[in-house]
């Protein structure tokens, strides 16, 4: 968002969201970013030049150095463009097998910035004791397991291969070059006359591409025939000054073994990644990494947006292999496909070493464990988050906020969070009140938590410059705030609130301080937010951070942080620092630890520790609602789990049609709010005429029903990685047909499929079932049948209706008494969905705590699986067994289960929730007699259908077992006699 939309332009451009596109000339082009210029002209002349072309980068055998324990090793790299200039290679593998790659100029005239990894990592990897490096003539090579790290001395080449098949490969096109730092006086340009420039046609360059291999120092290749913007470059209307000159890092990394590539959110675009090189790509510009606030973005584009995950997933039908460049700085990255098999990436960044992880796989399972082995699995959210969140710019009075509440309640519709936006703030000072219109903050926000709710109350980076504001006025007088290029005095930019400064957060003496503002109890010390209370929650905006009259609508890249780092180096992770910050503020702000929510729109690898992200401003059109989905499943694979997009589109006024399919769409991200431009018309859901009202309140209805769902889903991701939402490829790495599927996927371990619908006007659409198994329909117990190699099936898809099936084989627990807000729920009984597979057998899991605190850590917790299996021909036994007892000291899915006793306090405290419904679907007949084991008969219903086991489509049969008095905290089993 930017200031002048304010002026009043926006509001022509409401009712036509797509009158006016995103805004590209605000944002570099790669042509307009001097150190992309470069790398891309040099990958077209490695391209022109084909197999003449070679990497003058190699590793000097002489200088290896392995470390005792042989699980290191260390050695020289040169390259003959400058003979005078070290570098250093380092190579270690970790005990899950993930292999770094380090590079750095070594004795260099700087240092470059090498701490990229130190803020996303989570600990400094354990390095594997059962490797060993052995140098040989020509490369030196380490085998562990099936896989092979092999680096080649000349040209510099490094490859991960598994059972002898190359999957990773790095610098095999030659296009490795880290441009090393020199003094401005050397007249670097005064090279060989015959170096082409990039704008030379083909058939010149065909010539200098001899010429030029035959020269002993072809820097031309590299780094241009000219000084190309190395010292200074301007856009627009900036000049962005480069004191330490050129220092670019170009790669290629290439994934001979894989056709299909997914990660690197965030952009708007296809889970599976389209080209942006090679023939006819899809797009003409490389996937861009440089946090950013683009107004009105583009549904279907590289560019850059709101964060950055340097993440990559390379998938065939028989392996994933993963990477992941811990590189803070302005990244490109180009795509293209060798042939349908193979992949080609180029990664070309502005500054910092090569820190590079290669995940080996060989499943996508593996590469989620050996990522959060890296930064970390997403955080355990509090509950109640997982409800619907109701936002808009602006609720505008502490009345306004009662009375929405209020509506809500009259419609019976299920809400758990009000949020407020910037307007609540005095003169946009976060903290700060305004008095006239939010007179009774503390009065209002008990009001809303009387039911349970919360509020989200939004703190944004600029801090408005004016000694009035303890903020601002502690911040400067702590000196921890961004410092001009000069790196003297403070950074003054333009934001919401006007002339601003941004805190440093890179300083650590930012840290407790920063900590200490939302303490909601006065201090002697500084200024606290005593106008709050622990029921009010944060939400980061801002954070790329969004400077209005900066260049690139950000921070000029040559200020400077802690440490006398400029920004251009750490751009991408400093939105982050300041989520990551306030998220650990609110976790601490009472003497017993509560878990925090904090939204953040910029993030970075490691971010998923902290809290939650949103999409950004979207636009309210179809083709937004879509990308969406694609954008929220491309940050969950990227360890980014906690996402949604705005429900109804940020910026227009949905008709009601739209608004209820975008509902239908939100409740299907694990993040689920919705918000709108402070231009827009009220579209709170009450709002809405019948029948869209009834509608949207069955859809929020649905989801509060499926809260065990998600949050069990959330428990899983939060301890192994695997994202929240699943999409095909990870759900089936075998299926090809699925690596494209980016509008259908599966929640969790739940075996639940959705397809959300995205277009106007729909009434039916096409599902693919991946496998010969039995998918039901969730709402009306439809049976329909895969196929061993996928098959497409056809369902109705009204305006109502939400392609929604159960997999056979799974056990999916509800709550289906409808309440106002999650928390009211706490003591709800369960209804469970047996939904039987081919085989006659089904399982599944519930996953509870309290939902707030930490005690889960300590075994406060219940963790039940249910199980149905046949038990001869004649009779099905359903139980529910503890997933945590008897396994003293274990870990189950990294969870260490010490102290776990099933009689522990949370478990006591829903002792008596009761399972209240079985539904049992796909039965082969009707039940002779339903019992719990040991007890008698039960009431059940039963309505003859379709048998899992057999061939046929249409109505499954439905066994309906009424409140069989089992209880969820016990174990017990049904015995279903046929
Ligand atoms: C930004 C946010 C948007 C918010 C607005 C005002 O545009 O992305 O969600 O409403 O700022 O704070």
């Amino acid at each position: 968002m930017q200031p002048w939309t304010l002026l009043g332009v926006l509001s022509l451009l409401i009712a036509v969201p797509d009158a006016l596109a995103v805004k590209s000339h605000d944002f570099k082009t790669c042509s307009q970013a001097g150190f992309c210029r470069r790398g891309r002209a040099l990958s077209a002349r490695a391209a022109d030049a084909k197999s003449a072309w070679k990497s003058p980068y190699s590793l000097d055998a002489s200088s290896i150095a392995i470390t005792p324990n042989k699980a290191v090793f260390t050695a020289g790299v040169k390259s003959t463009l400058y003979p005078d200039i070290k570098f250093g290679l380092e190579l270690r593998v970790h005990e899950d097998g993930v292999v770094r790659v380090r590079m750095d100029e070594v004795d260099g005239l700087r240092k470059r910035y090498d701490e990229a990894a130190a803020w996303a990592l989570i600990a400094e990897p354990r390095i594997s004791q059962d490797i060993a490096w052995t140098a040989g003539k020509k490369d030196i090579r380490a085998k562990y397991g099936n896989n092979e790290v092999v680096v080649a001395f000349e040209p510099l080449k490094i490859t991960l291969l598994r059972g002898g098949k190359e999957q990773v490969v790095l610098n095999g096109q030659g296009l490795l070059h880290m441009e090393h730092f020199r003094a401005k006086a050397v007249a670097e340009t005064k090279t060989e006359e015959a170096d082409p420039a990039p704008e030379q046609g083909a058939e010149d360059a065909e010539e200098q591409v001899v010429m030029e291999v035959k020269e002993p120092n072809p820097r031309a290749w590299f780094e241009g025939d000219s000084e190309d913007d190395w010292w200074e470059e301007r856009f627009s209307t900036w000049t962005d000054t480069k004191p330490k000159g050129p220092e670019s890092l170009s790669i290629d990394i290439s994934f001979p073994s894989h056709g299909t590539i997914y990660g690197i959110p965030q952009h708007a675009t296809r889970l599976a990644l389209p080209t942006t090189a090679g023939d006819a790509p899809t797009f003409t510009d490389p996937y861009r990494l440089y946090n950013a606030d683009v107004f009105e973005y583009l549904a279907s584009s590289p560019m850059s947006l709101y964060g950055s995950i340097p993440v990559l997933h390379a998938h065939s039908a028989d392996s994933t292999v993963g990477i992941f460049h811990a590189m803070g700085s302005e990244t490109w990255i180009d795509v293209a496909h060798a042939s349908n098999k193979s992949t080609q990436t180029h990664w070309i960044s502005e500054s910092g070493i090569l820190d590079l992880f290669l995940m080996p796989g060989p499943t996508p399972a593996d590469i989620f464990a050996q990522y959060a082995g890296l930064t970390g699995t997403p955080v355990l959210p509090p509950h109640w988050s997982l409800g619907y969140h109701q936002c808009r710019w602006n609720y505008i009075s502490s009345d306004d906020v009662r009375t929405v509440q209020k509506r809500f309640d009259e419609e019976d519709m299920p809400v758990d969070v009000f949020w407020l936006d910037i307007e609540y703030a005095e003169d946009h000072k976060y903290f700060m009140w305004d008095q006239k219109n939010f007179p009774d903050p503390v009065d209002m926000t008990n009001d809303v938590a009387a039911l349970g709710r919360k509020m989200v109350v939004i703190v944004d980076p600029h801090l408005k410059r004016t000694d009035n504001y303890p903020a601002f006025k502690e911040a400067s007088d702590r000196k921890v705030l961004v410092k001009p290029p000069s790196g003297e005095g403070e950074y003054e930019g333009w934001c919401w609130s006007g002339s601003s400064s941004w805190i440093d957060f890179f300083d650590p003496n930012s840290w407790d301080w920063w900590m200490s503002l939302f303490k909601t109890t006065a201090s002697k010390t500084g200024w606290t937010w005593t106008s709050s209370t622990t029921d009010i929650h944060i939400w980061n905006d801002m954070n790329e951070p969004s400077v209005f009259n900066g260049p690139e609508i950000s921070m000029p890249r040559d200020n400077i942080h802690y440490g006398g780092w400029e920004h251009r180096d750490v751009h991408n992770i400093n939105g982050m620092l300041f989520s990551n910050l306030t998220s650990k503020a609110v976790q601490h702000r009472t003497d017993q630890p509560t878990r925090p929510f904090v939204l953040t729109r910029s993030f970075f690898a490691g971010s998923q520790r902290f809290g939650a992200m949103w999409t950004g401003d979207n636009l309210g059109t179809w083709e937004h609602m879509a990308v969406g989905i694609q954008m929220v499943l491309a940050n969950g694979i990227a360890g980014m789990s906690f996402a949604g997009s705005d429900v109804g589109g940020f910026f227009g006024n949905p008709e009601p049609e739209m608004l209820v399919r975008w509902y239908q769409v939100g409740i299907f991200n694990p993040f689920l709010r919705a918000h709108a431009h402070i231009d827009t018309k009220r579209r709170e859901p009450f709002l809405l005429e019948q029948p869209y009202k009834g509608m949207v309140k069955d859809i929020l209805r649905l989801r509060y029903t499926m809260l065990p769902v998600w949050y069990t889903a959330f428990r899983e991701t939060s301890v192994t990685g695997v994202p929240v939402l699943r999409p095909h490829y990870v759900m089936f790495p075998k299926d090809p047909k699925g690596f494209d599927l980016d509008d259908q996927y599966f929640i969790g371990a739940s075996g639940l499929l959705v397809k959300p619908i995205t277009t106007k006007g729909a009434t039916e659409t096409t599902v693919y079932l991946p496998e010969d198994e039995v998918y039901y329909d969730y709402f009306t117990h439809h049976a329909h049948r895969g196929a061993a190699k996928g098959k497409e099936i056809s369902v109705q898809a009204a305006l109502h209706q939400i392609p929604l099936f159960v997999r056979g084989g799974s056990i999916v627990p509800t709550r289906e008494r409808p309440r106002r807000s999650s928390p009211l729920m706490k003591q709800d009984p369960f209804t469970l969905r047996v939904a039987l597979n081919t085989k006659g057998s089904a399982k599944g899991e519930v996953y509870l705590d309290d939902g707030v605190s930490y005690k889960h850590e300590e075994g406060q917790f219940v963790w039940r699986a249910f199980t149905a299996e046949a038990v001869g021909k004649k009779s099905v036994r359903l139980s529910s067994t503890d997933l945590a007892a008897g396994r003293p000291g274990e870990a189950v899915d990294g969870v260490a289960l010490t102290g776990y006793k099933a009689a522990n306090g949370f478990a006591e405290s829903v002792r008596d929730v009761r399972v209240e419904k079985v539904v049992v679907l796909g039965l082969s007949g009707k039940p002779a007699s339903v019992k719990v084991e040991g007890g008698g008969e039960l009431v059940w219903e039963y309505t003859a259908g379709v048998a899992a086991g057999g061939k046929g489509e249409g109505a499954a049969s439905v066994l309906t077992i009424k409140d069989p008095k089992v209880r969820i905290v016990e174990g017990w089993a049904i015995v279903i006699q046929l």
